[in-house]
């Protein structure tokens, strides 16, 4: 709150133009884990919980949705331009990295090995490879060119968080829970061992890398900043409360955002490392930052559907207060225990609505009566088209009694299980009464 009083006097006194960028990004049906502005064209992609990339034009104080790209098959982490803004990759939770066609909004290439989340990807500065950090302690990289994977790299001890590549293209750099930052030498070779050296060993995880001209700027879980050089030198440049969530570089290289996960946000010159702006995001944590082309517009996302943008010169804005927005994971007061199940376990991927709000799953509007996998215009799993369940109080108790991965093997809806007889009881009482009746043309045997 200080910090946002603090800004807006600043602004006030070195007044300037007003940014042009939107205050904000409309469109996601779930938290939003990262967001990265095209290099040229006024482009912007982000990532979301709700199983999407977004394909953003920004032009003045617009900002336009012209794909939700889908393929994955739950949340995406991240996602990164290539082919000077006319492709990108994406990877996600379901372990995978899709690259796209942005113009047509189709996948080209999948990618992945094994089932487990991928974090983060990174493109090299010639465009050439993508590196994607995976929870199976492994750096898979890609050729992007011939659409080829060349190489799993083996090394860290523990899940891989975070990837980057050396601003000169000479190195690859990982880090994750062990701590170990390790760089790679690039061009990998064709066949064998890659070869790669610990830059740094710490005590705490490492969750986000950005490189910097020189050496890679390291964030991690004990909330410190480490400006690191490739001859393995470390200086703190900032110590959050909270862990270190998101790491930006400007595109001229002469600035770095970092956010924590308490929402604090700070803004050094990458010259002389000296602060230039510090905000609060009262919405809570900061996952994901981006600088638009010229570095005047620091581009944020997290907790919230929605993506907002703070100007870094001119007139300040405010971040929006937290009562502005639909916290669907606050409990509001007063609610049954059905509700409550739904509001805490559903609410973030279901509407009750004839709308699904682009959630990550189809509304469960008129789901009494319904058969699985029937809603048009929703992209189910093979799994459900393929499945011959009619969603009744006996199957919708069975899909939490003994889980969606059991009940409909293959399913993209998460693994949950509701083992309290009274609650899923509760749970299916309510869903009943708010999903709005019976489908239409459901059997009528179905019990009332
Ligand atoms: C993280 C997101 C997520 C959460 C949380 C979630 N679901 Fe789902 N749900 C999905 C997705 C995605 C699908 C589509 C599955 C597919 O196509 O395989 C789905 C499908 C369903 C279906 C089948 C709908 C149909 O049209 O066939 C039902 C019923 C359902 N969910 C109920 C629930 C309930 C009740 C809860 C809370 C206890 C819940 N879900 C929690 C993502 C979620």
């Amino acid at each position: 709150m200080r910090d946002r009083f603090l800004f807006l006097a600043l602004g006030l006194v070195l007044g300037g133009p007003a940014q042009a960028a939107p205050e904000r990004l409309v469109g996601h049906g779930g938290p939003v884990k990262a967001v990265v502005a095209a290099e040229e064209g006024g482009r912007v992609l982000t990532a979301s919980f709700d199983y999407a990339v977004g394909l953003w034009q920004i032009s003045d104080s617009e900002a336009r949705l012209l794909h939700r790209l889908i393929g994955h098959d739950a949340a995406v982490n991240d996602v990164a331009f290539l082919a000077g803004g006319r492709r990108a990759i994406s990877v996600s939770d379901d372990g995978t990295a899709i690259v796209w066609d942005l113009e047509s909004g189709k996948a080209l290439g999948r990618f992945g090995e094994t089932p487990v989340k991928a974090l983060d990807v990174e493109v090299s500065p010639d465009g050439r490879l993508a590196a994607v950090a995976k929870w199976d302690r492994r750096v898979l990289v890609i050729d992007l060119e011939t659409m080829t994977l060349v190489s799993a790299l083996e090394g860290n001890r523990d899940r891989v968080n975070a990837v980057a590549f050396a601003r000169d293209g000479s190195a690859l750099y990982s880090g994750g829970g062990d701590g170990s930052l390790r760089r790679w030498s690039l061009p990998l070779p064709d066949k064998g061992i890659a070869p790669h050296g610990v830059l740094r060993e710490q005590g705490w995880g490492i969750n986000v890398l950005r490189a910097v001209a020189g050496g890679v700027v390291v964030g991690a879980v004990d909330g410190s900043v480490l400006v690191v050089s490739d001859e393995g030198e470390a200086r703190e440049l900032f110590r959050f409360e909270r862990p270190v969530m998101a790491l930006a570089r400007s595109v001229d290289g002469s600035q770095l955002a970092a956010g924590a996960g308490d929402g604090q946000l700070r803004v050094w010159e990458t010259g002389s490392w000296e602060e230039r702006k510090a905000f609060l995001n009262d919405l809570g944590p900061v996952w994901g930052l981006s600088f638009d082309v010229e570095g005047e517009v620091l581009w944020l996302a997290g907790l919230d559907d929605e993506v907002y943008s703070l100007p870094l010169t001119g007139p300040p804005r405010a971040l929006p207060e937290p009562k502005e927005q639909p916290r669907r994971f606050h409990l509001r007061e007063g609610l049954g225990p059905g509700a409550r199940e739904f509001q805490r376990k559903c609410s973030v991927c279901h509407t009750l609505t004839p709308d699904d709000a682009n959630r990550a799953g189809p509304t469960l509007y008129r789901l009494f009566g319904r058969r699985a996998g029937s809603l048009p215009g929703y992209p189910y799993s093979q799994a459900l088209l393929d499945s011959d369940i009619v969603w009744n109080e006996e199957t919708v108790a069975a899909l939490f009694d003994h889980g969606p991965d059991v009940v409909t093997p293959g399913t993209k809806m998460p693994i949950q299980r509701i083992t309290d007889p009274g609650r899923r009881a509760a749970l299916v009482r309510f869903l009943k009464g708010a999903t709005g009746g019976l489908a239409p043309g459901a059997d009528r045997g179905l019990k009332e």
